[in-house]
């Protein structure tokens, strides 16, 4: 049995019945021709639940990290122009909250050239992140979390500057593919001025017309991916994620470790099964620990097999990369890649590996160290790219993202 939690956000929690979808198409159908007919405004034609589901902006938290993981994201990384001050970077991120604000609630941003499609929100959220470069630019050093800075190499890094780095993060996920496109030209037509793109990262996983959402979904190398992560709306969720110390400002935030880790899936192809559980500590059909039946069963890392070594390897991800205390977790909000195929027919895929949590050193640091010295699924995953990000609080109807640093 796959992870299932409860706290599905509508319109899913209800479920959509082949039956509603089909007596919605007619429905669709019908409004198509009266809109045609000069009847029904054009934004409802055709308007089904999932397109018209919005989250909301407003609140403690941004948006987007809490959020059940939409199908598409896409992660922009910018780098500010030589002269952007704290006085521009005070009305980029005032545009960028309008914008933000405006999108996903499903209107127009200003001067939006094609205010259709921004109808069909999708569950769309965009969130905003300020990397190391955004403090210095806004002479706020003194204000940026210690632990915001590159991360200390890892010998099975092998990092391309294309891929890492950045001042600026925009973060969007939507439920669909075309709104999200629309949103990311909105937003960096209103970046332009101020900022370059360093680069865009783009993720996909499974859609919630196909697999209800909030199950554990499956990565390309076909691992259920994302079973023991912190729970959104749980304390521990909220003492490991939410910044709680540290400077004032970032209180309600958090903070983005951002790798991009490619998968060799040719040589993991010539892997069989028992070698793949093996590596991870877990099953590939149920995501169960070799020592346990069922997906949440917690794995006992103590029990040995008839030769007196461990079931779940002391070399295995998941024994590696266990943290005990659930309030100082990691949150792994992960993105599957895929850029096709190279000319030799190989495949260009992995995770854009997101991870949260209210301390880079304390949290992110020590597990990616142990995976760095043993971790036997690095024979298959390289991490290719690297950026950090604080991610401000949310903000009220009349703030924007940013003020409490800003402004
Ligand atoms: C392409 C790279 C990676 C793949 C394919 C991968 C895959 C997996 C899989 C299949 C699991 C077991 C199921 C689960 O609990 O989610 C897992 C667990 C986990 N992974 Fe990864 N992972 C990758 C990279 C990383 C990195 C870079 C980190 C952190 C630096 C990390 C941290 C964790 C943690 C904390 C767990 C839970 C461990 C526990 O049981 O307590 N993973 N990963």
């Amino acid at each position: 049995m796959q992870n299932s939690h409860d706290d599905r956000p509508e319109p899913y929690r209800r479920g959509v019945s082949r039956r509603g979808l089909l007596a919605g198409g007619t429905a669709a159908a019908a409004s198509l021709v009266a809109t045609a007919s000069g009847g029904r405004a054009e934004a409802e034609a055709g308007a089904v639940p999932y397109g018209k589901a919005v989250e909301p902006f407003h609140g403690p938290h941004q948006a987007g990290i809490a959020t059940t993981p939409q199908t598409y994201a896409v992660f922009l990384g910018l780098d500010l122009r030589e002269g952007t001050d704290r006085e521009a970077l005070v009305r980029l991120m005032r545009l960028l909250t309008d914008d933000a604000r405006r999108l996903v609630e499903g209107r127009p941003a200003l001067a939006d050239t094609e205010p259709e499609l921004a109808v069909l929100p999708a569950k769309l959220t965009i969130t905003y992140g300020f990397g190391p470069g955004f403090f210095a630019a806004a002479k706020l050093d003194h204000q940026r979390p210690e632990s915001l800075r590159a991360l200390p190499p890892f010998k099975i890094d092998k990092l391309e500057k294309r891929w890492s780095g950045g001042d600026l993060l925009v973060q969007i996920c939507c439920d669909d593919g075309v709104t999200l496109s629309h949103a990311l030209r909105m937003i960096v037509k209103d970046v332009r001025s101020f900022a370059s793109v360093r680069w865009t990262q783009r993720g996909f996983r499974r859609s919630p017309q196909v697999e209800a959402p909030g199950l554990t979904q499956r990565n390309l190398m076909g691992q259920l991916d994302g079973t023991v992560n912190p729970k959104p709306g749980t304390p521990d969720f909220a003492r490991a994620i939410w910044v709680s110390e540290g400077p004032e400002w970032l209180r309600g935030g958090t903070t983005l470790v951002l790798r991009r880790i490619r998968m060799e899936l040719e040589t993991w192809d010539a892997v069989d099964r028992v070698a793949k559980e093996f590596s991870v500590g877990r099953r590939l059909d149920t995501g169960a620990p070799l020592t346990g039946r069922a997906e949440l069963d917690p794995p006992d890392f103590t029990r040995l097999n008839s030769l007196g070594f461990p079931v779940i390897s002391e070399f295995s991800h998941v024994r590696r990369a266990h943290v005990a205390d659930a309030g100082m977790r990691i949150f792994r909000r992960a993105y599957n890649y895929d850029e096709g195929l190279t000319a030799g027919g190989r495949s260009d895929v992995g995770l854009l590996f997101a991870s949260y949590q209210a301390d880079i050193d304390r949290q992110f640091v020590p597990i990616q160290r142990r995976l760095a010295e043993v971790d036997l699924l690095n024979e298959w995953t390289t991490p290719i790219g690297s950026a950090v990000f604080a991610i401000p609080p949310g903000c009220s109807p009349s703030g924007w993202i940013g003020d409490t640093l800003l402004s």
